[in-house]
């Protein structure tokens, strides 16, 4: 009874008024200052509420964001991408190259457009390897009047955006998470790139109007513990030696289905070690110019019973070629919108130099070239994902592509160590990068 003759004193007797026991000037005092604290709290409340709504709202907008950066959108941008995509030549292509920023994609960003193709290039300037090679590669392109777009093919809305500026006709997917050992390192990168970047890209492919008949590299480890020698397309890819393997491996079964279900057009081109000048300082013959130019030791694997490790050294230029009729040799997808009218084209082809060569004669080759002697450790392979040899069979590609390599090892490696010494500074007596 107590408690609810006190709650009484709080409610109003009829709405806008208050009892008469309020009139009493004490009380009024004591009600003002409740009042004015109680309005006080609630106006907080408010705030509070408003905040976080306001910053609820704003992760919603930045999870949206996550990829779609500053760097992309505008007018200018779109103007940047348009005018790049412009193509010069009779039934020329409009492509869109992914990964354009790396040594691969950079090489047939400039065929491409030297030709006349209008091409776009997508990267994301991942710190993989040392960034300033891949905007060096950038300003390069840039000079040649193509633009970089500095994205993530997992960006969806950023992809449906290029492909609403520009119809493109092809794209040439060259992006990747690349590296053998580094998967021990970052394995989620691998899948990040090559499995859920690939799958972003094949989906806005799919849904482009028109859709792009799609060009996208594969590599050589498929073949993985593979010991029928040279290795065949139609050899059996399934006990890849590393997660890059199993996520190139992967890559071919994606975009089967996608070929298969949505009449995407898709050519696998299967790379054998690919060097040349800009290429990736990550692999063997760029680590050890750098560590010979350095004084410093090399360390060179050996695999069981002290046999040498031999790799189809595939020259770049090789390579851009068996790209470019890869892409011309296209045909077009038969879906559109989503769409399938009939069953489209999938290929997948080797791109090697059908002549592999052991480690230490590249070595060999590298020391002539510099001129200085390298210091060798020689330890037995562990067990981190490289395979010991690989060796391309390339008839079909000879037969459907027309491709030819003509690049032998000592030939390209003299490119090579040219660029390197030229790039590094050291033609001017000092290394200045
Ligand atoms: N170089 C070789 O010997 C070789 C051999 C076999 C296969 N390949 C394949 O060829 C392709 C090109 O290789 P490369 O040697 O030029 O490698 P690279 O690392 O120089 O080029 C790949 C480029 O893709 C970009 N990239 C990576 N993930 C991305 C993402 N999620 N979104 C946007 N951009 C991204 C990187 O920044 C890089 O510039 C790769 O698919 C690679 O796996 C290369």
């Amino acid at each position: 009874m107590a408690l609810k003759a006190e709650e009484e004193q709080f409610l109003p007797s009829t709405p806008g008024k208050f009892k008469d026991k309020w009139s009493s000037g004490k009380n009024r005092q004591f009600y003002r200052c409740f009042a004015s604290t109680s309005t006080m709290f609630l106006w907080a409340l408010f705030l509070v509420a408003l905040t976080a709504a306001y910053l609820s709202f704003q992760s919603f907008v930045d999870s949206g964001n996550k990829f779609f950066s500053a760097a992309c959108g505008g007018a200018h941008w779109e103007k940047q991408i348009r005018s790049s995509a412009q193509i010069h030549r009779h039934n020329g292509f409009a492509v869109l190259v992914t990964g354009a920023a790396g040594f691969v994609g950079s090489h047939v960003s400039l065929a491409l457009k030297k030709r006349g193709d209008g091409v776009v290039g997508l990267d994301n300037f991942n710190n993989y390897y040392d960034v300033s090679l891949k905007k060096a590669r950038k300003s390069l392109l840039n000079n040649h009047n193509i633009f970089i777009v500095e994205g993530d093919i997992n960006d969806g809305r950023m992809l449906a955006k290029l492909f609403e500026i520009v119809h493109f006709s092809h794209v040439m997917h060259l992006a990747a998470q690349a590296g053998v050992r580094y998967a021990m390192e970052n394995p989620q990168s691998y899948v990040h790139s090559n499995i859920a970047g690939l799958v972003s890209l094949l989906e806005a492919c799919k849904t482009a109007d028109p859709q792009p008949a799609i060009v996208w590299a594969s590599s050589s480890s498929v073949y993985g513990l593979n010991d029928k020698v040279p290795f065949s397309e139609s050899d059996q890819t399934d006990r890849p030696a590393s997660l890059y393997a199993a996520t190139k491996k992967a890559g071919e079964e994606i975009t089967h289905t996608y070929n298969h279900i949505y009449g995407l057009s898709i050519t696998g081109l299967r790379f054998f070690t690919v060097y040349g000048p800009w290429g990736r300082p990550d692999m063997a013959y760029f680590s050890f110019t750098r560590n010979i130019l350095q004084g410093k030791p090399i360390t060179v694997y050996r695999g069981k019973n002290r046999v040498d490790l031999a790799r189809d050294f595939t020259y770049i230029d090789d390579i851009v070629r068996g790209c470019v009729a890869s892409l011309d040799t296209s045909k077009k997808s038969t879906g559109s919108g989503g769409k399938k009218r009939g069953p489209a084209q999938y290929r997948i082809f080797n791109l090697g130099n059908t002549s592999p060569v052991t480690v230490p004669q590249m070595v060999g080759i590298l020391e002539k070239q510099l001129r200085v002697k390298a210091k060798k450790n020689v330890i037995e392979m562990p067990g981190n994902g490289d395979v010991p040899f690989t060796h391309a069979n390339i008839s079909s590609a000879r037969r459907e592509l027309g491709y030819k390599p003509t690049t032998d090892l000592q030939t390209g490696l003299k490119k090579f160590v040219k660029w390197y010494l030229s790039y590094y500074g050291y033609n001017n007596g000092q290394s200045v990068k």
